[in-house]
């Protein structure tokens, strides 16, 4: 690749001490978020040429759809351009399994990862040595966004393995000077022994398994505000305000979000600052964002919803080109790096709506008004079956432990009237007893879908 534009930041004099929920000191930026705007604009163009001309001469899918939608690397001559190149969706990646889509020979591949996906072949992604680099930066710069800094001992347990969460995170941290607990997910009683005995200041997990291992803290008896924890990193899932302040609440700590996906690069594409929890930045000198109409496949401007679309900018195994990422957001201006505009806080994946009776529903919209909900825990399932022609919804949540009968039908009621006044369906509501549904070691499916059974 051609040589990039030099930018230079002014210098700023060292701060003081950080501290939790500080914004960072300038001297702790990296040289990325040091950039103004116009400068990361004025990158974002140069290395999106590159990469549209890298993806164009070395993946054969690239330049088919290329040529079909008669457009080629020098058309791009602004970022607006972009709209004009065709988008890349997971069934390019499955019918090119497994290796079709990398750009560089296999030789150069440095680690390959995977995500199942619900149904079909897995989806592949690889990774060079540079990309491997950029990932643990961008993860690392992530970390330090949320409070993180050397020294800290991270806890990880996101999942090892295919899965991009625990070894995302993992080499993050390691970049970020940190100290890494590899836990991995799983072994539950284990994981609150080690952050009783290990001390550290951060975790990184799935809220639904934060919530597993809540539960289990307070099953062993340990005050989970009494911890060492001071962060914790949620990501891999969507979860809501209402899910924050539980969290916080519970355990007094920050909470913060962590947004990726394997096709992109996995965590760390975008991060939530802890000083100002407002939506996450995207670190867009490495991604390129764009919200569509899911439908209508427009560009939509700053501040409408819909979903997102990354194109990447510095990758070599696998360029990606205007993504489809099924997930529903919407872009907005930066703040406590205000060079890089914000995504809100995933309202849930376009796959993910439940059409009820012609009402668009989101699982999020129900773990909202769960979460408010007095006498009930946070769990709760949600599962479809057809009665007659019509859907039906059954909303299952666990009681709290010692919620007498007239409280958990009053909570019964009040989530039912909560549903159909916010989002306008009428659901079943049936409150269990505590420890019966389901609990995540993960990704938590919420939805059971039984109206094909
Ligand atoms: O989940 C990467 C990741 C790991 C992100 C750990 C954060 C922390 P995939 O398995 O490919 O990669 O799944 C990506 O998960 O398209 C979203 O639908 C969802 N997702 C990821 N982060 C968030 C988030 C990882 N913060 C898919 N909020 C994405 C909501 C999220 N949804």
């Amino acid at each position: 690749m051609s040589s990039e534009p030099t930018t230079t930041a002014a210098p700023e004099p060292p701060g003081p001490e950080p501290r939790r929920g500080d914004p960072l000191p300038h001297d702790l930026l990296d040289d990325g978020e040091r950039l103004t705007r116009e400068q990361l604009r004025e990158l974002q163009l140069h290395r999106l040429r590159a990469t549209l001309r890298h993806a164009y001469e070395n993946v054969e899918l690239y330049r088919k759809k290329f040529d079909e939608a008669g457009v080629g690397p020098d058309d791009c001559r602004c970022l607006a351009d972009l709209s004009r190149f065709p988008f890349t969706t997971k069934a390019d990646l499955r019918d090119t399994y497994p290796f079709g889509m990398f750009a560089v020979p296999m030789s150069e591949i440095r680690r390959v990862h995977a995500s199942s996906g619900t149904t079909g072949r897995p989806t592949v992604v690889g990774y060079t040595e540079n990309d491997l680099s950029m990932w643990a930066d961008v993860v690392a710069r992530s970390i330090r966004a949320a409070g993180g800094r050397q020294g800290h001992k991270v806890h990880i347990s996101y999942g090892y393995g295919l899965f991009t969460g625990g070894l995302g995170a993992h080499y993050g941290a390691e970049r970020a000077g940190c100290t890494v607990i590899p836990v991995s997910g799983g072994m539950t009683a284990r994981q609150v022994q080690i952050i009783q005995d290990f001390r550290p200041e951060i975790i990184m997990v799935t809220p639904s398994y934060l919530l597993t291992l809540l539960d289990e803290f307070e099953k062993q008896g340990v005050d989970p505000r009494g911890t060492s924890l001071e962060v914790g990193i949620f990501g891999a899932e969507p979860w809501t305000e209402e899910m924050r302040r539980e969290i916080e609440e519970r355990m007094d700590i920050h909470a913060v979000d962590i947004y990726g996906l394997s096709e992109v690069i996995g965590p760390g594409v975008a991060q939530e600052c802890v000083e100002t929890k407002d939506g996450l930045h995207v670190w867009e000198d490495h991604f390129y964002p764009e919200v569509v109409d899911p439908v209508t496949d427009a560009v939509l401007a700053e501040g409408e919803e819909g979903e997102v679309v990354f194109t990447s900018l510095t990758k070599e195994a696998l360029p990606v080109i205007r993504y489809r990422t099924r997930d529903l957001t919407r872009l907005l201006p930066g703040t406590a790096r205000p060079a890089f505009r914000r995504i809100q806080k995933i309202t849930g994946r376009c796959d993910d709506m439940i059409i009820l009776r012609g009402v668009n529903v989101f699982p999020s919209q129900i773990e909202e008004i769960v979460l408010r909900t007095p006498g009930v825990a946070p769990h709760f399932q949600i599962q479809l079956t057809r009665r007659g022609r019509m859907d039906h919804m059954l909303v299952r949540v666990e009681a709290r432990p010692g919620t007498d009968p007239d409280r958990r039908e009053a909570a019964s009621r009040a989530i039912a009237h909560g549903v159909k006044d916010g989002v306008g369906v009428t659901v079943e509501v049936a409150i269990v007893d505590p420890e019966t549904l389901e609990r995540s070691v993960g990704k938590l499916r919420r939805v059971k879908d039984l109206r094909g059974a």
